[in-house]
């Protein structure tokens, strides 16, 4: 018997659960070609609701574009990967896009070679030095030139990576063009929400105010604990509702992490011939908490000394770490170095702040903390 649950990859269903609000708000917003800007921590779904989006705006007779920034190393590999995927919605009209393409785009030569099955594969050439900026314009300019004209949908996940691409100078040349797309509804996505709100919050940047804010939560919780009591259940298992309840609540309701532990659980159920109860869910609590043991020590061995302090006074105590009392408690030395690692620890995102209260973003690096340093 497969297990029911996935975890740390876009999912869909059956392993999908929820976000009906959201999708018919994107909807709307990309048939009113409102541009997006959708965000949240790490892991919550924001990729999985995207491709969903991606499905249904196809569904509405929509091309869609969905490129990941991680995968961009250069405004080449941008270039090549951008058009591939216009390449790639271009079904039987493929030879046809292709001249477009190569019309269309100064300095970049779109090839087709064909695999085993006869399927067509896409790749680019470039001339040597007739790669001009106007190149990198035109190739975003042709969701709006192809013909024949059709509606898109464009995904930039991970968005907040084009800062790295020769900075700012790409986030320019990206604006100047799509600016005076109408054809073409744009979505920016990303977790580091730092990075990706300054790109649109702050006057002076190009993106300044360019699209609507929106910040993606984690699902209502009754919701997830009935996702994981049916898929239980189609799999020949039974939890109880307040057992899953008490499941999600021990992950925060982080969705990637409720999925992980519920596919643990569920694992030691079917070995165990029996249905999960409270012992149960603590051993699948350890058993992942094992499994993510190297990852967070890599984390932990990338803190500076200060910062390693800071990490374990705050996994005892989250409030007033600026205190005079909550040094000495701690002997964390000069309040000035404590502000310097909390800032750090802020940035990185291994910390969120809530009022006076310093959270850890991932509850299992809280636990995993706990555990390894505390006891
Ligand atoms: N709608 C959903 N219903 C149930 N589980 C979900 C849902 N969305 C996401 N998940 C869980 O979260 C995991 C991560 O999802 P996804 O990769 O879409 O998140 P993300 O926000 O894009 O993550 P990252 O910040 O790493 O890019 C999935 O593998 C799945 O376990
Ligand atoms: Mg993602």
């Amino acid at each position: 018997m497969e297990n029911p649950f996935q975890y740390g990859k876009v999912v869909a269903e059956p392993y999908f659960t929820d976000r009906e609000t959201e999708l018919a708000s994107l909807i709307k917003d990309v048939e009113d070609r409102h541009n997006v800007v959708l965000h949240s921590p790490r892991r919550y779904g924001k990729t999985s609701l995207l491709c969903k989006l991606a499905a249904c705006m196809q569904e509405r007779d929509y091309n869609v574009i969905y490129l990941d920034f991680f995968r961009v190393t250069s405004r080449e590999s941008f270039m090549e990967l951008y058009s591939r995927e216009i390449f790639n919605q271009s079904g039987k009209r493929w030879k046809s896009v292709l001249k477009q393409i190569g019309a269309l785009v100064q300095g970049m030569r779109p090839v087709v070679s064909f695999d085993a099955q006869g399927k067509p594969k896409y790749s680019v050439t470039f001339e040597a030095g007739k790669v001009l900026s106007e190149s990198l314009e035109s190739v975003l300019d042709l969701t709006e030139k192809l013909d024949p004209p059709k509606r898109w949908l464009v995904i930039f996940d991970e968005f907040q990576e084009i800062a790295k691409l020769n900075g700012e100078s790409f986030e320019n040349a990206l604006r100047a063009a799509i600016q005076h797309h109408k054809r073409s509804s744009y979505v920016f996505s990303g977790s580091r929400h730092h990075l990706l709100l300054d790109i649109f919050n702050r006057p002076g940047r190009a993106f300044y105010r360019f699209g609507k804010v929106m910040q993606l939560a984690k699902i209502d919780p009754a919701i997830m604990a009935k996702f994981v009591v049916d898929r239980f259940k189609q799999s020949g298992k039974d939890i109880s509702p307040e057992l899953a309840a008490q499941l999600i609540e021990r992950v925060e309701n982080i969705p990637n992490y409720v999925q992980y532990l519920a596919a643990e659980l569920w694992q030691l159920a079917w070995q165990k011939n029996c249905d999960p109860d409270a012992a149960l869910l603590e051993r699948a609590l350890e058993s992942m908490l094992d499994n993510l043991a190297d990852f967070f020590l890599q984390i932990w061995d990338g803190l500076s000394l200060q910062q390693k302090r800071i990490v374990l006074a705050l996994s005892r105590e989250n409030t007033n770490p600026f205190s005079q009392d909550y040094h000495k408690r701690y002997r964390l030395g000069p309040i000035s170095s404590s502000q310097r690692a909390i800032q750090k620890l802020l940035a990185d995102q291994l910390l969120a702040k809530r009022g006076s209260a310093y959270e850890f973003s991932d509850p299992l690096f809280l636990l995993f903390i706990r555990k390894r340093f505390l006891v």
